[in-house]
């Protein structure tokens, strides 16, 4: 039998970029894609312009398919979705929200969507909406997350939906490729381990961050303002934690936390930045050039799932 995202997508493995804004661009969109899995650009923050721009670097350098993520908090999202369609991007997925007043026009237009759910409820809403497939991000996930975890939730919406599923969140080696297979998902996207590789077009201070990181190094903050974000501790992440919890004003926050990702990604500001990053950084000790952790990743995952188990079957 073969593999559905794979078909339905011409990949050969079902294996996606997480769309991460300022992060998933070029070249580490077509090194994703080239390797055989699914580049998709992080269009979070992007004027349509460059928007349109990232879409012909990614076109002149690889051939394969690729997406395009729409941030739904992000304003300018009636004008991106302009340019997927008026580009014929093959895929879109979105995230931070429910997609339901673009999906017409993407369906229409023959883009298959592949919203970010982090709830059974809106994966079933996406499915009747015409949803391609859903990708189930648990809270682990470096970025905005909801409160489930992907090992409780993938199951429930897989259960849930007929479309394919494509887990995300706590993924970064064939260990979690193989557990998300044997959840039921049919896919898997990577965040975090794709912003330490290589070809990350991310200042090297944040990549080395991620590397030292320990599994308990990620804290959320933004909850009680609706807006949670998980991101490694620095100065800015405790600071964000400390007004939080003295309820100061959203204001105050939010003037803190604003170009936070920027100053990450361009500046390698590791005390003022938000270093978006999940829980599974602590997995994380080298950087590797994409195409080196995806062949690794399927390797190891296929060899996990050919084995038996070491007890007996009823
Ligand atoms: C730096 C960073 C930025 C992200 N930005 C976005 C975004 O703009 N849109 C989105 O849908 N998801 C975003 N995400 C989530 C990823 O696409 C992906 O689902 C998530 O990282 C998977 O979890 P992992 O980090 O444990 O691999 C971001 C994640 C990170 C680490």
């Amino acid at each position: 039998m073969k593999n559905r995202i794979c078909e339905m997508l011409g990949i050969r493995y079902p294996i996606f970029l997480g769309g991460m804004a300022h992060v998933a661009r070029e070249p580490l969109v077509s090194a994703v894609s080239n390797a055989g899995g699914l580049g998709i650009i992080g269009a979070g923050g992007m004027s349509p312009e460059e928007l349109d721009r990232q879409i012909q670097l990614v076109r002149k350098a690889t051939d394969r398919p690729f997406g395009v993520n729409l941030m739904l908090m992000d304003p300018k999202v009636p004008e991106l979705v302009e340019v997927v369609l008026s580009a014929q991007v093959p895929m879109v997925t979105t995230g931070a929200g429910n997609p339901a007043k673009y999906m017409d026009s993407l369906k229409g237009a023959g883009v298959k969507v592949f919203p970010v759910v982090p709830a059974v409820a809106l994966a079933r809403r996406m499915e009747k909406l015409g949803a391609d497939g859903v990708i189930a991000e648990g809270t682990e996930s470096g970025g905005h997350v909801g409160t489930e975890t992907t090992m409780a939730l993938v199951p429930q919406v897989v259960d849930a939906v007929r479309v394919p599923v494509v887990a995300a969140g706590g993924i970064a080696d064939g260990r979690g490729m193989a557990a998300a297979l044997a959840l039921g998902a049919e896919g898997v996207q990577l965040g975090t381990r794709f912003l330490a590789s290589v070809e990350a077009p991310v200042h090297e201070k944040y990549k080395q961050a991620v590397l030292k990181a320990s599994d308990r190094a990620t804290i959320v903050t933004g909850r009680t303002l609706g807006r949670p974000v998980r991101c490694l501790l620095n100065k800015l992440t405790r600071t964000l934690a400390k007004y939080e919890a003295e309820g100061r004003p959203p204001e105050e926050f939010e003037s803190l936390a604003v170009g936070g990702l920027r100053r990450a990604v361009y500046e390698g500001d590791l005390e003022g930045g938000s270093l978006m990053a999940g829980q599974v950084a602590g997995l994380i000790h080298e950087i590797k050039p994409v195409a080196e952790i995806i062949e690794e990743m399927v390797r190891e995952a296929a060899e996990i799932l050919s084995r038996g188990v070491d007890f007996p079957v009823p």
